[in-house]
């Protein structure tokens, strides 16, 4: 679906969509759309006696009198005051929801500046077509035998405001995050037969064509560099494990070169390995790349934007299966930290792979900040759900600016404890370390605690994503599938915190 902007007119045909305020009350543009159309809007309006303007309703006139119009669509948009970007984001994807639903090609959309409304209207038009935009995304293309009329409809949304202008250019970087949350959401949602550790570092290569440095350390030197953990973790497989780095630099002036690292679990089919899990449900275990994913469109959407910042992404690729040359329970690793690593559970893989990644990360960068994103552990979901991830940090601050940054684009976090009574829980008779406690209460705080074993003195967040990586339903913004959660998230904390003027 493409968008546009206009200055406000009655369009020849399609879909003419405008605003309804509480308790039935008409903004101009409905104003004008019901003159036009003889009345026919304040008629459908009491003919209805669900519609009365609260945000997100709609109701639709077809074929409406007067116009060469197919539909006169009224829109909800609830109290003025409360029309915030993440509101006005929501509207737009449940506009384009909407729209398709009814078979609408061709739309435009009315945008009144509304009394009271807290964001101009330059800024307004760009929020609901960039809602819009990323709740048009779809994955579609393994679905050969789909019938037409099944397919979505929405080719064009214009939408038309006075400040059509400041709406084009405040929506240019927002559509280059969008389409680095398309990248994100296109590798979460890609089957194991076809994104494995190689392919994914395939995908990642065209990057370079934004000015971002992809390196692709293969399994000959992520040996000879020590990361024994994370290639323990890949041994059983057939693919190839790697680890991809995507360098931006887009701050060549900046006084201290130490660039901001985030750090992805890409394991592109977690099986459990030698602790098989069980059938059901394991196909979803092909985002378990989630984290990876995020970093590599959080890279696109930095250098897309032309992001004033240094920053570079370290995504640890590892295919987890079971066979004659994986790792075993009992066995003992030595990290590249050096530190050893009783593997209890084979299951708990993506804190192995994260372990050598974010050492790495930090002696080969020394970075001035390190995030890492991981579908860590199902102990988040059952803490969370799917409507935050749990956000781990010993720093305030951080854990503020991640906290706020959320809630401005609605990828929420919430706060879960660091502890070291969780830590004692990770001690081995025989390594340094156990990869699992010996009982199951706390797993996400258990996890967390194992990775901070492997952070220096560098502020550092964990975010479990395991919940917020796949949807499945249809939210506003997302439809359902992998969600790319993470991207609009952290390019928005670097955007508000880390970015030079
Ligand atoms: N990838 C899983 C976590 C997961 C579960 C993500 C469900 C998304 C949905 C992770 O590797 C895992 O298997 N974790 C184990 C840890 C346990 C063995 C300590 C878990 O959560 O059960
Ligand atoms: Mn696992
Ligand atoms: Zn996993």
């Amino acid at each position: 679906m493409n968008i546009a902007f206009a200055e406000p007119s009655i369009p020849g045909a399609g879909a003419l969509i405008v605003g309804v305020l509480p308790e039935r009350k008409l903004t101009p543009s409905a104003e004008d759309i019901d003159r036009l159309t003889g009345g026919a809007v304040g008629r459908a309006l009491a003919a209805d006696n669900k519609f009365t303007g609260k945000k997100d309703e709609f109701l639709a006139l077809i074929a409406p009198p007067g116009t060469s119009l197919s539909r006169v669509v009224l829109v909800g948009l609830g109290k003025p005051e409360e029309l915030r970007a993440v509101p006005l984001e929501r509207l737009g994807g449940n506009l384009a929801a909407f729209l398709n639903q009814q078979g609408e090609r061709g739309a435009a959309l009315r945008l009144d500046p509304v009394v009271g409304m807290p964001v101009d209207a330059g800024a307004a038009a760009a929020a609901v077509a960039e809602g819009a935009r990323l709740r048009a995304y779809r994955f579609d293309k393994y679905r050969t035998k789909e019938k037409p009329e099944a397919k979505p409809t929405l080719e064009t949304l214009t939408v038309m405001t006075d400040a059509a202008a400041e709406a084009e250019a405040a929506f240019a970087d927002r559509a280059k995050v969008a389409d680095a949350v398309f990248f994100g959401r296109d590798l979460v949602s890609e089957p194991a037969n076809i994104l494995y550790p190689e392919s994914f570092a395939d995908l990642c290569k065209p990057l370079s064509d934004l000015g971002v440095d992809v390196d692709v350390l293969d399994e000959k030197k992520l040996r000879k560099l020590g990361m024994n953990a994370l290639l323990a973790v890949g041994q059983g497989s057939t693919r190839d494990s790697r680890v991809v780095i995507l360098d931006w630099r887009g701050d060549p002036k900046a006084a201290d070169k130490a660039p901001l690292a985030f750090i992805g679990k890409g394991v592109t089919f977690d099986t459990g390995g030698i602790s098989l899990k069980p059938a059901s449900g394991m196909e979803d275990m092909k985002w378990d790349m989630g984290g990876g994913a995020a970093v590599a469109g959080l890279m696109k959407a930095l250098a897309g934007r032309r992001a004033k910042v240094n920053a570079v992404g370290l995504i640890g690729l590892v295919e987890n299966m079971p066979s004659g040359a994986a790792q075993r329970p009992g066995d003992i690793v030595t990290s590249m930290s050096g530190q050893t690593i009783e593997v209890i559970n084979t299951d708990a893989e993506g804190r192995l792979v994260l372990a050598d990644v974010l050492w790495y990360a930090q002696e080969r960068y020394k970075p001035r900040l390190m995030i890492d994103l991981a579908t860590l552990t199902g102990a988040v979901i059952v803490a969370l759900g799917h409507e935050s991830a749990g956000l781990f940090t010993p720093d305030d601050t951080l854990a503020e600016r991640l906290i706020a940054a959320g809630k401005a684009v609605e990828e929420k976090v919430w706060r879960m404890p660091l502890d070291d009574a969780y830590d004692k829980e990770l001690d081995s008779q025989a390594a340094d370390m156990k990869n699992v406690a010996s009982s199951r209460w706390a797993g996400s705080a258990i996890a967390a605690m194992f990775l901070k074993r492997f952070v220096k003195d560098v502020p550092w967040a964990h975010l479990d994503i395991a919940g917020t990586t796949w949807a499945t339903k249809d939210l506003p913004v997302v439809p359902k599938g992998g969600t790319g959660f993470g991207i609009r998230l952290l390019d928005r904390l670097v955007a508000d915190h880390y970015e030079a003027r």
